[in-house]
């Protein structure tokens, strides 16, 4: 069975979102096998998403994952990173299909509701990134 990180980031948290979008990952077949509401440092959400570091959205990005509490979980299933990136949605939600978690609980494209890894490498480095948490 494949693992993946999965974030509710802080915009979908305090519009109230978190159960509504757990019962569709768990619809979808995943299981979450870990989850913790925390306000992420700025330490680790630039490491978390260095790889955009030299990108022009790199400090607003940051700044709004740690504006406010977080869920972070680890999703567990079949093809679990794919699975769960196709039920988020395309990263810009006015371009996310319709049932999508980013169609329904996402706000814009800095404030899109989810966070899903993009590869099994990824979620390897996602998740020891988040391990001291839970
Ligand atoms: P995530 O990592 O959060 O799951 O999102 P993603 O894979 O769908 O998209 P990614 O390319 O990794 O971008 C990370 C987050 O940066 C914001 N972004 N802003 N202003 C822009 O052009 C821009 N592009 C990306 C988005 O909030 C995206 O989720
Ligand atoms: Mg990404």
């Amino acid at each position: 069975m494949e693992k993946t990180l999965c974030i509710i980031k802080p915009d979908a948290v305090a519009n109230g979102f978190v159960d509504k979008i757990n019962e569709k990952i768990t619809g979808s077949g995943l299981a979450i096998i870990n989850s913790k509401k925390i306000l992420i440092s700025k330490e680790i959400a630039e490491k978390f998403y260095a790889e955009h570091s030299e990108r022009p959205f790199f400090g607003e990005l940051v700044d709004f994952m740690i504006s406010g509490d977080a869920v972070v979980q680890i999703l567990e299933g079949e093809n679990a990173v794919k699975s769960y990136r196709a039920l988020m949605g395309a990263t810009n939600p006015d371009e996310a299909d319709e049932g999508t978690l980013r169609a329904e609980f996402a706000e814009s494209l800095s404030k899109n509701a989810v966070h899903g890894s993009d590869s099994a490498d990824s979620a390897e480095r996602e998740i020891e990134i988040m391990s001291d948490i839970f």
